[in-house]
C-alpha cells in the first residue's frame, strides 16, 4: 500500500508513513498539537510535489503561516509555486468566498457535503482543522451518514485526508468518527507514572493494514515541530 510521510520523522519510522489516499482522525484536547501535526503534514505533502489543501474553520491562514514560521517552516513558496493551499472558513477571505460561492457559514455547517466541494479538483492531501466546529446540531445517525459520505466521496477522489477533531466535539461523535476512518491518532497530555513529570503522549489507536505500536509515543513540541522521543523497540508491535 501506497503510503505518504506525516513529516513527524519517528511516526513515520515507526509506521511507514500513513495510507494513501484514505482518511486519518486526529483527535486531542485543546493546546494538544492538532494543529501543529496538521500543518507538519502539509508542509511535508507541498514539499514531496503533492498539491496539498488545508482547509481551517478556527483560525486564519495568517495565524497558521505564524505558527508555521515559528518552526522555521515557510509556507509562503509552496503557497506561491501552488502546492499549498488554504481555505478559511473564518475571517476575511471566508467572506470573500462566501460571496462567491453564494453560500454561508451557518449553511455550510453540518453540510460536509458542501465543505468537500470546496476542495479543489487537482488535490492530492487534504486537511480539515477541525471538523468539530462544523457539526452544528447534527444527531449521531445524521454524523455518521454524513461523515460515511465525506470520507468516501475523498476515498474515490484518491485524495489523503487529515480531519482533526477535538475533545470539544462529543464522546458519541468522537467514537463514531474513530469507527469510520482508516486510521486515528489521539494527542493528549498525562503525568509520566515514573518520573511524575507531565509529557505530551501521542496513541496510534488505530490504522488499518499497519504495523502499529501498543505503546504510547511520547512527543515534545520545539524548536521543529512535533518530534518523537520515545518509541516502542520493534518487540512491542501489534498488528
Ligand atoms: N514554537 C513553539 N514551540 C514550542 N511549543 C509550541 C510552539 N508553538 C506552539 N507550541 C505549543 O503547542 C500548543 C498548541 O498546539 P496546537 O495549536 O497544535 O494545539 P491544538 O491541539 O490544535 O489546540 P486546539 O484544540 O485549541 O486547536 C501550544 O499550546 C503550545 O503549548
Ligand atoms: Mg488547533
Amino acid at each position: 500500500m501506497e503510503r505518504l510521510k506525516t513529516g513527524v520523522e519517528g511516526l513515520d519510522r515507526i509506521v511507514g508513513g500513513i495510507p494513501a489516499g484514505r482518511t486519518m482522525l486526529v483527535t486531542g484536547e485543546a493546546g494538544s498539537g492538532k494543529t501543529i501535526f496538521a500543518l507538519q503534514f502539509a508542509r511535508r505533502c507541498a514539499e514531496d510535489g503533492l498539491k496539498t489543501v488545508y482547509m481551517a474553520s478556527e483560525e486564519e491562514a495568517s495565524d497558521l503561516r505564524l505558527q508555521a514560521a515559528a518552526f522555521g517552516w515557510s509556507l509562503e513558496k509552496l503557497e506561491k509555486a501552488g502546492r499549498l493551499e488554504f481555505v478559511e472558513l473564518v475571517g476575511k477571505r471566508a467572506t470573500e468566498t462566501e460571496a462567491v460561492m453564494g453560500i454561508g457559514i451557518q449553511a455550510r455547517k453540518g453540510n460536509f457535503g458542501e465543505l468537500v466541494k470546496l476542495v479543489p479538483r487537482d488535490t492530492n492531501a487534504f486537511i480539515m482543522d477541525s471538523l468539530g466546529s462544523q457539526t452544528a446540531n447534527l444527531t449521531p445517525d445524521e454524523f455518521r451518514d454524513r461523515f460515511d459520505l465525506m470520507i468516501h466521496t475523498l476515498k474515490k477522489r484518491g485524495i489523503t485526508t487529515i480531519v482533526v477533531l477535538d475533545s470539544a466535539t462529543s464522546h458519541e461523535l468522537n467514537d463514531l468518527a474513530m469507527f469510520s476512518v482508516y486510521g486515528a491518532l489521539r494527542l493528549f497530555k498525562r503525568e509520566n507514572p515514573f518520573t511524575g513529570r507531565r509529557e505530551r503522549v501521542m496513541d496510534v489507536v488505530k490504522m488499518r493494514s499497519t504495523m502499529t505500536p501498543i505503546q504510547l509515543l511520547t512527543y515534545e513540541i520545539a524548536g521543529h515541530g512535533l518530534e518523537i522521543v520515545s518509541g516502542p523497540d520493534r518487540s512491542d508491535e501489534k498488528m
